[in-house]
């Protein structure tokens, strides 16, 4: 017999309830929902997220990449608070204020490049990339210019524009009829490539494929799309920065723009504050989200050369980038972005790449785990394969780690960890116990688990 649910669910399980049916939960197919409902949250401090019955979850995927300094992180509650009692929204069409100009010459500072273009979403900020590389062209005289060229296993998100660049079977099936879909080229195969030889081989075959696209293509493309160093989405797929490097070298070879789409991978993610440093280069375009705001308000950015910017000098309307959001630059969400900024100094960069570490040698029982494959880590990520994972393992595991007051919900066959950066050794213990029970529960199907009884 399954033992029933955890008890004393009640308030969580109206709230549950009433969620599923008024809200649309993301990523939750309906049936699912209704087998096990969303978790109730009511407060959140640090890495920990409170629910309704008083149990402590550890988010250790920083809701969804999102959150770096931990929940209800002071300075930046603060930071939205003061400006909240100056002015809290006007909109950028022939208005501006301080915290959004600030927050551009920060980021320009910060990266090298100008020009801030803001929205909420990655989604979208990737779709102004794409929009202002082929216009662009356009403007030069050349609008033949107009494709893009996105990676194999691509994640750009999920509105039409960006699902087009999005290499996901699942979505480029569902729905084809309203895409206009990207040409993909591979990206180096390393897993389970141990010599040198071999990895450097990959890099090869992946970059000479690329310039073989690009010889014949060039003309017709805007812009080639990549996730730098770590494609997420895809179940964690490195690449090293060398690879980066001569995409760069191509791009500009065959006059191709480059986009970085670091929505994921930015706000020093990667262990540096961007991901493209590592490799040494700039991009034409580079796209932030999630993390600029460290968790608090949506917000997204993308900066471009000055290059890009001058082609827009003109008189003439159809000339001038065409693009607007209400809340573009949104006066709060740029004040908390300061604020995050602020937070996310070099001294801080270092302090992670330091715990990281030590996080990595307490860790090390996952990185012997029989049933997992291929650790990897960058930064504060870490990312392992599920050696022979049932077909339900994300759903069935994610259910397991809830119960043991861990948030997790890996990726396919892929279990990850990406807390936030203010996560300390207790609370790593804590993530390691849960993920080794949750493991064990999930893979030896130990009966009478929370999964069982969740799914009964
Ligand atoms: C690399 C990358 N780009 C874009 C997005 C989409 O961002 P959003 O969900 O904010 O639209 C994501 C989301 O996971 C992402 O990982």
């Amino acid at each position: 017999m399954p033992s029933p649910l955890p008890a004393a669910d009640a308030a969580d399980a109206d709230l549950g309830r009433r969620s599923v049916r008024s809200v649309w939960h993301p990523c939750t197919p309906l049936e699912q929902l209704r087998a096990a409902a969303p978790r109730a949250i009511v407060s959140g401090q640090g890495v920990w997220l409170l629910d309704a019955q008083g149990r402590r979850i550890l988010d250790a995927i920083s809701s969804w990449w999102v959150n770096l300094f931990g929940h209800a992180q002071p300075d930046i509650g603060a930071a939205i608070t003061a400006q909240m009692q100056r002015v809290e929204h006007v909109m950028l069409a022939g208005l501006t204020h301080e915290p959004v100009v600030r927050l551009s010459e920060r980021l320009a500072e910060r990266t090298g490049l100008g020009h801030a273009q803001y929205a909420s979403d990655g989604a979208c900020a990737n779709e102004i990339a794409l929009k202002l590389s082929a216009h662009y062209w356009r403007n030069l005289g050349k609008a033949r210019k107009s494709r893009f060229i996105a990676l194999g296993s691509s994640y750009h998100g999920e509105t039409l524009g960006a699902l087009g660049v999005t290499d996901v079977p699942l979505f480029r099936t569902s729905y084809a009829p309203l895409l206009r879909p990207a040409a993909t080229v591979p990206t180096p195969e390393l897993r389970g490539l141990a010599d040198d030889a071999a990895r450097q081989a990959a890099i090869d075959h992946a970059c000479a494929a690329l310039d073989d696209y690009l010889r014949r293509e060039a003309a017709r493309t805007a812009a080639l799309i990549v996730e730098p160093l770590v494609q997420c989405a895809a179940g964690f797929v490195f690449h090293p920065p060398q690879y980066l490097a001569r995409v760069r070298e191509l791009c500009t070879r065959h006059d191709v723009h480059l986009v970085a789409d670091e929505i994921a991978v930015g706000m020093g993610r990667t262990g540096t504050f961007g991901a493209c440093e590592q490799a040494g280069v700039t991009p034409d375009f580079l796209c932030l989200g999630k993390g600029l705001t460290g968790g608090f308000l949506p917000l997204s950015v993308v900066l471009c050369t000055d290059r890009v910017q001058q082609a827009f000098e003109h008189a003439d309307p159809a000339r001038s980038f065409l693009h607007s959001h209400s809340y573009t630059g949104n006066a709060l969400a740029c004040a908390a972005a300061l604020a995050t900024l602020d937070l996310l100094d070099e001294p801080r960069l270092a302090a992670n790449r330091a715990l990281a570490q030590r996080l990595d040698r307490l860790f090390e029982p996952l990185h012997r785990h029989p049933r997992l494959g291929h650790a990897r880590r960058l930064g504060m990520i870490w990312a392992w394969d599920v050696i022979d994972a049932p077909a339900d393992f994300p759903r069935r595991f994610g259910l397991e780690a809830l119960a043991r007051g861990a948030l997790l919900r890996p990726i396919g066959s892929t279990l990850y960890f990406m807390p936030p950066y203010v996560i300390d050794e207790p609370a790593a213990e804590h993530l390691l116990q849960a993920t080794l029970q949750a493991l064990q529960a999930t893979l030896h199907g130990r009966p009478g688990g929370y999964a069982d009884a969740a799914l009964a």
